[in-house]
């Protein structure tokens, strides 16, 4: 049993899809949240740059003693993940590998649509990752950088998203797709505007839940659970800039157990 938080963090706010699918997994379990409000977003910045602001989140989480870390930004388990495990000495999990692991599991005929941002499609991370599960898997990619701005805002289904989402979606539904992985933060509030321009045939993938059942996997196997403490769970929410807007939006991530946010300085 190890009762020490788990690490989580993202780009700002949109990792709270994220911890919301933690808190409901692992309700026992305590975490420190951190969110780079002060240099987000990550999605259209270099992969070195990505990873040199991750490299700083690596060392401030590692200094709140965490047992696990949870990279819960796609942009930045696209490009940093690999280094980030190298220098971590506790297990670090990104987003990408879970949700195309869910992603293939789902499909029926082969073809699986992938959305995020900017970096993240650039990246191909879930294109490898989906073919190194079955080299026969078809994937096709779409950046979709305007989502999140709208979810930001609170317009997850305003016309303007929908017009948008019907233009980034057209090429995926004349590839007829199957399979779509929500390969951002941000999109699992876009849900039930992407499923009703999709259709009930398509199978939308919550990287945040698969996620989630793997830091489960994770835990369980290197025996870091928090189980039957007996201790309530603890939660940190803390941002490198301006903590008020954060709570304002986040709480539409996360309702009310958003609480209590801290700033702290992050260089470089
Ligand atoms: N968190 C980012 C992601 O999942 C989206 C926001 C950003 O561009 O920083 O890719």
């Amino acid at each position: 049993m190890n009762r020490a938080p788990i690490g989580i963090f993202d780009s700002g706010l949109g990792g709270l899809t994220v911890t919301a699918a933690l808190f409901e997994r692992l309700p026992e379990e305590s975490t420190v949240y951190f969110g780079d409000t002060a240099r987000v977003p990550y999605g259209p910045k270099s992969p070195a740059t990505v990873r040199r602001y991750c490299a700083g989140i690596l060392e401030w989480l590692l200094e709140q003693q965490v047992k696990a870390i949870v990279v819960a930004c796609n942009t930045s388990s696209a490009h940093a993940l690999d280094e980030l495990r190298a220098d971590s000495p506790v297990p670090v999990l990104g987003v990408i590998e879970p949700g195309a692991k869910a992603a293939a599991a789902a499909t029926r005929n082969g073809r699986i649509g992938v959305i995020g941002t900017s970096g993240t499609v650039a990246s191909g991370a879930y294109a490898k990752a989906l073919q190194l599960l079955d080299p026969g898997l078809e994937v096709v990619q779409q950046a979709c950088p305007l989502f999140v701005p709208f979810v930001e805002e609170g317009w997850f289904a305003h016309p303007a998203t929908e017009l948008v989402a019907r233009e980034y979606l057209g090429p995926l539904i004349s590839r007829r797709i199957d399979t779509l992985v929500l390969g951002c933060t941000h999109y699992p509030l876009l849900r039930p505007l992407l499923g009703e321009i999709l259709g009930p045939d398509v199978t939308l993938i919550d990287s945040a839940v698969a996620t989630a059942d793997a830091v489960v996997e994770v835990l369980e196997g290197q025996g870091l659970r928090a189980e039957g403490s007996g201790e309530p769970p603890t939660h940190r929410f803390a941002v490198s800039d301006e903590a008020q807007r954060f709570t304002q939006v986040g709480t539409r991530f996360l309702g009310a157990r958003l609480t209590d946010v801290e700033v702290v300085a992050m260089g470089g």
